[in-house]
């Protein structure tokens, strides 16, 4: 079972190109474990499946940490649940609202997203010599810009009321000591909470949609999609869209 680190050093930044890039690179550079990066300001935010992830300087928290993990490349996955997990108690802790988690890097409320999680790893072969799971959680956001506003929300928007970005990183940080030390129990309770079981979903691939019910996470993280033509499908990524009961 891998540890939690003993200790998270924060590390604070005005601006950077990238939370994820620079944890990653200090890694490369011998950095300990329990390092924890934080923007107030991205320049080149990195979302999943190549795209960028923005937000007004100040309006988030940005944050990206250090792990060395003793666990396979292929239990990987339960880093990203584990840190989905954390920062959806966190969001709770700090403000009430109990954000649904969506397959597989999500935090929603109602269908507009509130943070996503990005987990890079630094592996050779088989050996992992370094994982750094990236959080962007919006946080006092009021007045999206009209391409966003339908699909984006924040913790201020939800609540009415300001929300402090130091609060919910302190929360995030020891609610993450919980869950990454005991990462099977972690999963299980994201699999709990996960609002994608059950419902009709959308799945893009690069080989085309797959349209189904999403029935069940399996160990390995592939969420498992019934599908009318092809029996049950098991999806390792991909963009989910959550669709309206029939
Ligand atoms: C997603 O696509 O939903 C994942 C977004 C992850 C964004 C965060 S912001 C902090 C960290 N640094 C990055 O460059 N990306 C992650």
């Amino acid at each position: 079972m891998p540890d939690a680190p003993a200790t998270w050093t924060v590390s604070s930044f005005e601006t950077l190109d990238s939370t994820n890039r620079y944890a990653l690179d200090a890694a490369r550079a011998g950095a300990d474990a329990g390092l924890v990066v934080v923007a107030a300001e991205q320049t080149a935010g990195r979302g999943r499946l190549g795209r960028s992830w923005i937000a007004p300087p100040g309006a988030a928290l940005l944050c990206s940490v250090l792990l060395r993990p003793d666990l396979a490349p292929e239990r990987l996955h339960l880093l990203t649940a584990a840190g989905a997990l954390a920062m959806a108690e966190a969001v709770e802790d700090v403000c009430g609202l109990r954000p649904d988690l969506k397959w597989p890097n999500d935090l929603l409320v109602g269908d507009r997203k509130l943070a996503g999680v990005l987990a890079e790893a630094d592996i050779d072969g088989r050996a992992v010599h370094a994982v750094v799971v990236g959080v962007g959680l919006n946080v006092q956001w009021d007045g999206f810009p009209p391409e966003l506003a339908r699909i984006a929300t924040s913790c201020s928007r939800e609540t009415g009321a300001p929300v402090s970005i130091p609060d919910v990183l302190a929360a995030f940080l020891a609610r993450a000591s919980i869950r990454l030390a005991d990462l099977d129990a972690a999963f299980a309770e994201y699999r709990s909470r996960l609002g994608t079981l059950g419902r009709s979903v959308r799945v893009e691939l690069a080989s085309g949609p797959v349209v189904g019910i999403a029935v069940d996470l399996a160990p390995d993280g592939m969420l498992l999609v019934e599908t009318a033509s092809d029996g049950v499908v098991a999806v390792t990524a991909g963009d989910v869209v959550h669709l309206r009961p029939a």
